[in-house]
């Protein structure tokens, strides 16, 4: 009872707070500035991507928690473009094969129970044309201390950040997925704890 209170009245606004750090501010306006149109983003959490998008027509925003959703409000109202709420989740995604140009994720794979299943439907549903723009934190690949404490602390992690895995390889997993990285940039986040801080930036599209 007292973990369900936690997740549905404080951990929203935990999260809200935490992903308001300017460093990934900072690279939220690097992601989004070049993608336009019509977009899907991909656990849209509490709106703070919408200040960003500078050419959108339409965002569908995906966020199967309601609880989250529900403090973008004021941001979706400021906001210039259409936003549609889609609650679902990114293993089943209610879109046509082959029907996105660009679809966004921002440090949520890392939260998605099934990444794979979800990697193969953000596969399935991007254009061939399409890119696929993320940014997530990831595992330290070049620091086994770092890679260890990650290991070891991501089943508590998944307990406080409503399941934030600290030790996923997204590159791994994105090549398993078929998709091309045509820009794959790692870097360490200013002011994020060691063992969060190493962040992977990608725009990638499908394999030809
Ligand atoms: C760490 S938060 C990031 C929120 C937001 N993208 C941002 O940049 O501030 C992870 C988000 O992923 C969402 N999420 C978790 N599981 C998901 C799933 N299976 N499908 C889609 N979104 C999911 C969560 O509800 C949460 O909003």
């Amino acid at each position: 009872m007292i973990y369900k209170f936690y997740q549905q009245h404080i951990f929203p606004h935990l999260l809200n707070q935490v992903m308001q750090t300017p460093s990934l501010m900072d690279k939220r306006r690097e992601l989004l500035a070049t993608v336009s149109g019509e977009v899907l983003e991909i656990g849209f959490g509490t709106g703070l991507n919408l200040a960003f998008y500078q050419n959108v027509d339409t965002l569908y925003a995906l966020e199967p928690n309601p609880d989250i959703y529900h403090l973008a409000a004021e941001r979706i109202c400021a906001t210039p473009f259409d936003v549609q709420h889609i609650q679902a989740s990114a293993e089943k995604l209610p879109f046509a094969d082959a029907s996105l140009d660009h679809i966004v994720s921002t440090w949520t794979l890392c939260s998605i129970a099934h990444v794979e299943q979800a990697l193969a439907e953000i596969y399935r549903v991007l254009k061939p044309s399409g890119t696929f723009h993320l940014v997530e934190h990831v595992l330290h690949n070049e620091n086994q201390r770092i890679q260890l404490f990650q290991n070891l602390l991501t089943p508590l992690q998944k307990k406080v950040a409503d399941g934030c895995h600290l030790n996923r390889d997204m590159e791994k997993l994105l090549k398993n997925a078929q998709f091309e990285l045509l820009q794959c940039e790692y870097f360490d986040a200013a002011t994020i704890p060691k063992i969060g801080q190493r962040m992977l930036l990608v725009r990638a599209q499908k394999c030809s």
